[in-house]
């Protein structure tokens, strides 16, 4: 099957692999994925920070781009602990994940900082990859929607019109990351498209004049939470889901290619 446009295949590696397995397995991808070169795909690694100026060698020349899964929010200063952007910049880090729902919670990260942290990635060129989504007590409360939209608002606040395109935007229901059961993709893309309303909603309230149909295409929106070979393409064809952002399945070249092989 060819794509019609371009579609976007993260891999979010969280902390589940050594740092040979991770050099390992990020050989082994580039290998296996030359072939897949000029196909409309847009692949990306988001690693731990250790393994970053190693995986910066090895994705160096291909058309795999290195992600990180954090950032902080200031250029330097006393923050012991946190890593500095421009180190990450050194290496080539094009996309840092922001958000993520396991960082909500076990690190206690709220909209206040995951908005600084979007802004700090735009200054410097790195792509965000916004991830919102509810949980399960949420949901059950018929309060999806509510959430959702109070991180987005949070999130973008003060984000100028011009990086809007800059962002990706991943919603991931929480209680579903890690289950290998994903939601229906029919739900997924009516989430995108609340979502991507929020987002107009959020830029036209900054500046009444903006074209909203001209913003329209220019909103990243993609997916993630138990996606899989079997159920990618469920997903990648709706209209507002671009592409994947992927946990689980991407731990295993063998899983990861197939995962990739079912969309093209
Ligand atoms: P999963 O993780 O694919 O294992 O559900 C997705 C994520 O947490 O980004």
């Amino acid at each position: 099957m060819a794509l019609e446009n371009e579609k976007i295949i993260l891999a979010n590696w969280k902390m589940q692999l050594s740092y040979q397995e991770t050099i390992d397995l990020a050989e082994a991808l580039k290998k296996e994925l030359k072939k897949y070169k000029n196909k409309k795909l847009e692949i990306g690694l988001c690693a731990d920070f250790m393994t970053i100026p190693k995986l910066s060698e090895i994705l160096k020349d291909t058309q795999i781009k290195l992600g990180c899964q954090n950032i902080f929010w200031e250029d330097r200063g006393a923050y012991t602990g946190e890593i500095m952007i421009d180190n990450l910049k050194n290496f080539n880090v094009h996309y840092a994940i922001i958000g993520h729902s396991e960082r909500r919670k076990f690190l206690q990260e709220s909209d206040e900082m995951i908005n600084k942290k979007i802004k700090q990635a735009l200054k410097n060129k790195i792509i965000p990859i916004l991830c919102v989504g509810e949980n399960f007590e949420e949901r059950q409360n018929g309060q999806k929607d509510l959430a959702i939209i109070k991180q987005i608002k949070s999130a973008l606040s003060e984000i100028k019109t011009n990086d809007i395109e800059k962002i990706i935007i991943a919603y991931e229901p929480i209680w579903v990351i890690g289950s290998g059961q994903a939601i229906q993709a029919e739900e997924a893309e009516h989430t995108n498209r609340i979502i991507k309303e929020v987002v107009l909603d959020t830029l036209m309230t900054a500046d009444k004049n903006l074209n909203r149909k001209s913003l329209d295409n220019k909103i990243k929106l993609i997916y993630g939470g138990s996606i899989d070979a079997s159920n990618i393409l469920n997903f990648i064809k709706q209209k507002n889901i671009q592409g994947v952002l992927v946990g689980s399945a991407s731990l295993k070249k063998e899983k990861f290619i197939h995962l990739i092989n079912a969309i093209i």
